[in-house]
């Protein structure tokens, strides 16, 4: 098949388009506000975008009840700060906790039973829970452009420059990050998701590095 992305004249009863850009990392962002209330919210438009220095995003899509923009965001541009939190399979529950639409300054971290530990470099705390953080500082927002048809869900695009960066040391097998301890989980289409859980080698002939 094929179908207009604009006109989304794809005829299937659930529009296609997350089952299909898949699978995407979750970043579990964690934010205070300028009084320090904590924040944490899931995002899927989530990845790095560069190694030197190492930067991050996070898209915002739609608005939240009467805020301007979703709290993440918010937070991320008033204080100039966030941290990543990397979801793993044993979280998966308390992530879908903090999904939830709650008003400005209610602690999802706290409401998920999560445990706050405190941060090296930034304001924000990580989840003790997760195996890896990585401390961020805001660098800037990309306003993407409006889709006539839905300008209710423009997109904010927030980036950051990671500063800092926590490994769970039982993650660490032979001096490398052993995904199966790891089990990081990635979001699919519609209400799915996948757990990373076994990696393969595809070594690159011009690349002597990796064994
Ligand atoms: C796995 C998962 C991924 C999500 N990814 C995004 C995303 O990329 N962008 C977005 O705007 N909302 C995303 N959401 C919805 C937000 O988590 C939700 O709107 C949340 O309430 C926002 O919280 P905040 O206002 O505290 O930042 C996602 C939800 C889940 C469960």
């Amino acid at each position: 098949m094929f179908y207009d992305a604009a006109k989304r004249d794809h005829g299937l009863p659930v529009d296609p388009l997350k089952s299909l850009i898949v699978p995407r990392p979750i970043g579990w962002i964690s934010t205070v506000d300028p009084q320090g209330r904590v924040n944490l919210a899931p995002y899927s438009f989530y990845n790095g975008v560069s190694e030197f220095p190492p930067m991050v995003y996070f898209s915002i899509t739609g608005k939240y009840g009467d805020d301007p923009t979703k709290h993440s965001r918010m937070n991320a541009e008033a204080t100039g700060e966030f941290v990543v939190n990397i979801v793993t399979e044993a979280l998966k529950e308390q992530m879908n906790v903090t999904t939830t639409m709650v008003p400005y300054g209610v602690d999802e971290m706290q409401l998920a039973g999560l445990t706050a530990a405190p941060s090296r470099m930034v304001k924000p705390p990580r989840v003790a829970e997760a195996p890896v953080a990585l401390e961020c500082r805001y660098w800037r927002t990309l306003e993407m452009p409006v889709d006539p048809a839905r300008p209710d869900m423009q997109a904010f695009v927030v980036f950051g420059t990671v500063v800092g960066i926590h490994i769970d040391d039982a993650i660490i097998k032979n001096g490398r990050v052993d995904v199966a301890a790891f089990r990081p989980i990635a979001r699919l289409g519609y209400s799915e998701y996948a757990t990373v859980e076994k990696a393969w080698p595809l070594r690159r002939p011009d690349d002597p590095r990796f064994s």
